[in-house]
């Protein structure tokens, strides 16, 4: 048994000696020591020894297992050892590496578009007035002389919530809004940036969901001549000193005279390309002179007072400004397209 166990503890700390890992360690910690390993396996023949041999077994026995357990311990301790190094190397961190950059925000086209504009009205005395997006029949129809089953209401395909709400299909609403808040006192001079909702199919040129600005001046003597010359003035400052504008004879119910306003194409400055379809000319706009019909409604004499209007398509300025073929690239909020527009 004696010669058994020299010869166990001989195996065991050679195998020990050649284990390349902690698995392989284990392995070799219950092929030994396990329950069931060699070690009990030929101690369990114990029972049968003289009570001399028996304690001088037992010590061998003690001693052998000391021997392969310190082993294991310190096989144990390199690998734990081997481990840490191993981590530490590859979760180095090079404190004079350069930080990451941040990426930067930057303002949206469509936004920079209408800053530009507000920017260019302020200029001229304009104040900035603003509106609901959910609009009663009344502000977004009826008091801009549009009264049930007329038929240029079928000119903006609604979006309606009750019989009497709707999504706005323009800005025009905010007209009524401020005259009736202005409470007859002149001059009215605003501007309204905002959101407008329309039944259509989505294109390249159309979505159901765009951007105005509306301009409404009243006071008294306001001509058609202020009309022209105030455009005249904002297009020169929004598409350079050498555009020109048209007025072409047109309808809205609200206005009357009312007018389409073009400018000199600012891809070919006007002498005919496939962007103004040769003609030399881009439509920007709709205008006119405020209807008596829509002053009086709001409060105003229009014996005494007289008014011009305008309302213009955000996207539609945005696209021709800066030559972009498709309106969905202003709402797909791609950052390859956007990061174009930002200003460092
Ligand atoms: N609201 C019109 C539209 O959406 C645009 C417009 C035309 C506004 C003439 C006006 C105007 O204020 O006078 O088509």
């Amino acid at each position: 048994m004696k010669e058994r166990l020299e010869a166990l503890k001989h195996e065991a700390l050679e195998q020990l000696g050649k284990v390349a890992d902690a698995g392989q360690l284990n392995d070799l910690r219950v092929k030994y020591l396990g329950k069931k390993g060699a070690l009990t396996e030929i101690l369990r023949g114990m029972g049968s020894l003289s009570a001399e041999e028996r304690p001088v077994i037992g010590q061998i026995g003690n001693e052998v297992r000391s021997a392969i357990e310190t082993l294991i311990e310190e096989k144990q301790a390199h690998f734990e050892r081997l481990e840490t190094e191993a981590r530490l190397t590859a979760e180095k961190v090079d404190v004079t590496l350069p930080g990451r950059p941040l990426k930067q925000g930057a303002i949206h086209p469509l936004n920079q578009v209408i800053q530009q504009i507000e920017d260019i009205f302020i200029g001229m005395g304009y104040s900035i007035a603003e509106g609901p997006e959910v609009e009663t029949d009344y502000y977004n129809f009826e008091a801009l002389n549009l009264p049930k089953n007329h038929p240029a209401r079928d000119m903006q395909d609604s979006f309606y919530l009750t019989d009497d709400l709707l999504m706005r299909t323009q800005t025009s609403p905010v007209q009524a809004r401020t005259m009736e808040a202005m409470k007859g006192e002149v001059p009215v001079k605003i501007i309204c940036p905002g959101r407008v909702f329309r039944r259509d199919d989505d294109d390249a040129t159309h979505s159901f969901q765009f951007h105005q600005i509306e301009g409404l001046v009243v006071g008294k003597n306001i001509r058609m001549s202020d009309l022209k010359g105030t455009l005249l003035e904002f297009t020169r400052k929004m598409f350079g000193p050498h555009t020109q504008i048209r007025l072409r004879p047109s309808f809205f119910p609200f206005t009357e005279p009312s007018v389409e306003v073009d400018v000199t194409c600012m891809k070919c400055g006007g002498g005919g390309c496939r962007v103004c379809k040769h003609t030399g000319w881009l439509e920007i706009l709709g205008s006119g002179m405020v209807h008596p019909r829509v002053l009086e409604m709001s409060g105003y004499d229009p014996e005494q007072y007289s008014g011009f209007a305008f309302g213009m398509g955000v996207e539609r300025i945005a696209l021709l400004k800066y030559g972009v073929d498709d309106i969905r690239y202003f709402y797909n909020n791609d950052q390859r397209f956007l990061q174009q527009f930002a200003r460092v």
